[in-house]
């Protein structure tokens, strides 16, 4: 009997719980959950004899993989897949999938709420703006992407994007301006919306001059990952901008040090782009039809180390 560990430091909802366990069920398939654990360890121990494992950011480190011994497949239940040790599972020949789409709905609205949040001086009762007619520059236009400027243009925001990976058509066939460069989004929007992944091209690739060039007021939106941002110039704009507006959904490292600006400042206190009910049953389950499908069928749809 194939055996599947649910790894999740943050749970995913008790329908969706039920849901992976169904799946799993009536695959023949035997379903551990390790859940809300603080020690990395118990997911080294935990992961030593199944075939399969879920996880959302929990962090599939070489360590946790060579524990494996079993191990044929990881599916991150979600978009980024940074937190796996790709070139380990590769090496071990384990198949590593993310569920791509199944949670953007979640995370776009999230980053339009905190446009608002925002725009409404966080809610504290004074006067703030509109986002009707406010340029909104949409840094990578994937699911997440698409999302937020469907959700945007309801608001009567003016949407723009920058995606060095999209054909111009496939971008303004949603209303949306397609923008030749990152220069080109920040200088021209007084909102941006990040939807990079974290990898060895993006990490530390937003910085002073892109941020320098965003306008008056401008606001800068992270529901991405943090570790994009390269923090030395968000501490350097805060300072030299007392216009400029940083919200995130992912405490930087620096997130004491930005504190004193906590009027253009803020960042949720643990991480809740993909926390809904919602997000979590099409994630969780995706995850499990995918490894169901692998194991029964070598369906290998979503791999991504190949
Ligand atoms: C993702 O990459 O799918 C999001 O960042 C959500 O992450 P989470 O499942 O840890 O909330």
């Amino acid at each position: 009997m194939s055996k599947v560990l649910v790894a999740t430091e943050k749970p995913f909802a008790k329908a969706a719980v039920e849901g992976i366990k169904k799946i799993f069920s009536e695959a023949g398939f035997e379903t551990i959950l390790l859940e809300k654990y603080t020690d990395p360890n118990d997911l080294i121990k935990a992961v030593s004899d199944v075939d399969a494992l879920i996880i959302r950011s929990d962090k599939a480190t070489r360590e946790v993989i060579q524990a494996g011994k079993n191990l044929k497949i990881i599916v991150r239940a979600g978009a980024g897949y940074d937190n796996i040790d790709l070139a380990a599972a590769k090496e071990k020949g384990i198949c590593a999938m993310n569920t791509p789409g199944q949670n953007s709905n979640a995370v776009a609205e999230l980053a339009l709420g905190m446009m608002v949040f925002m725009a409404r001086g966080q809610f504290k009762g004074i006067s703030g703006s509109e986002l009707k007619g406010k340029k909104l520059g949409i840094h990578a236009y994937g699911a997440v992407g698409k999302n937020v400027s469907r959700i945007a243009k309801g608001f009567g925001m003016a949407c723009y994007a920058f995606d060095p990976f999209l054909k111009k058509e496939d971008i303004e066939k949603d209303g949306v301006t397609c923008l030749n460069s990152a220069e080109d989004l920040y200088s021209s929007c007084e909102y941006v919306s990040l939807h990079i992944p974290a990898n060895e091209k993006t990490k530390k690739s937003i910085g002073l001059s892109l941020m320098s060039m965003m306008p008056k007021g401008a606001t800068l939106v992270n529901t991405a990952r943090k570790e994009v941002m390269d923090e030395e110039s968000l501490k350097k704009i805060f300072a030299e901008r007392p216009d400029f507006k940083y919200i995130s959904d992912i405490a930087p490292d620096c997130h004491a040090d930005l504190l004193q600006y906590a009027e253009r400042y803020y960042s949720t206190p643990k991480k809740q782009g993909a926390e809904t009910a919602e997000a979590n049953i099409n994630a969780g389950l995706a995850a499990a039809y995918q490894i169901v499908n692998f194991i029964k069928n070598g369906v290998r749809t979503y791999q991504v180390n190949k």
